[in-house]
């Protein structure tokens, strides 16, 4: 069986704050992707320095999005639909940061929808505030991935990707430990297995979000078992991104 190639995805979130600055860090993380096989590397940058990096692209980085409507036009002002994206690319869905901002479990299942409709592969990001000693975060978890996934049909599963980015780990100087990120990723397949009773949930990959870095990188897809990472601030530094990357390269 051919081995699936891991999953790198590096969200710039609201970052950099000029066109040019954003060209030269694709410039520079396309420099440091070039000869890397067994990786697949997605980038989304905000959507305004899509289409500028997208000219500049030669197909060994994919151009993805960090957001989406899910109607296909009409008056919903500062939305974008997933027919403006480009298809078969992805997208970022769910983030706990959009979450934050009022997202809910129902919009995001609307926009996971929308997206495979539309032949996109949505990354859905999941994640817990905190930890309890008493496992309500299972609890929370298991809603969550219930609630997102909404009435997403099991003919559309095999575009999905799922994120898992506990909020607690992002932006910290280290992240979740990886016997942890293996029980977490279990435990969501296991959930997706209750809910759609197939074994095709078995190849949906599962990726770690929340601090990764050059450093941990390899340890996290060795140990915590999980298909691929999605990479906030390491993404904006191309030496650094390219590090991770090759760590992840030479598994
Ligand atoms: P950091 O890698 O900066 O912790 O961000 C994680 C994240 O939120 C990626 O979506």
């Amino acid at each position: 069986m051919k081995k699936e190639k891991i999953l790198v995805v590096g969200n710039w979130k609201m970052n950099p704050e000029t066109a040019n600055k954003a060209k030269e860090i694709f410039r520079g993380i396309k420099a440091e992707t070039k000869d890397l096989k067994n990786t697949k590397i997605v980038v989304c940058p905000p959507f305004v320095y899509l289409s500028d990096l997208e000219k500049m692209n030669d197909g060994s980085v994919i151009l993805g999005a960090q957001d989406m409507f899910w109607e296909k036009s009409g008056p919903f002002t500062g939305e974008i639909s997933a027919q403006m994206l480009e298809k078969e690319g992805y997208v970022i869905l769910g983030h706990s940061e959009r979450r934050g901002l009022g997202e809910t479990d129902e919009m995001v299942s609307k926009k996971v929808i929308s997206a495979i409709k539309a032949h996109l592969h949505p990354i859905l990001c999941l994640g817990e505030k905190i930890r309890d000693e008493h496992g309500e975060y299972l609890h929370f978890l298991r809603n969550q991935i219930i609630n997102s996934l909404g009435k997403l049909p099991k003919t559309y599963l095999s575009k999905l990707v799922i994120a898992y980015e506990p909020i607690w780990a992002i932006g910290q100087a280290e992240a979740m430990k990886p016997a942890d990120i293996h029980e977490t990723s279990l435990f969501i397949k296991k959930v997706l297995a209750e809910i759609y009773k197939q074994k095709t949930i078995l190849s949906i990959p599962v990726l770690y979000g929340g601090s990764v870095s050059a450093d941990n990188a390899k340890e996290i897809i060795t140990l915590g078992e999980v298909q691929g990472l999605l990479v906030g601030r390491e993404s904006l530094a191309p030496k650094k991104f390219g590090e991770l990357l090759k760590a992840v390269e030479i598994l």
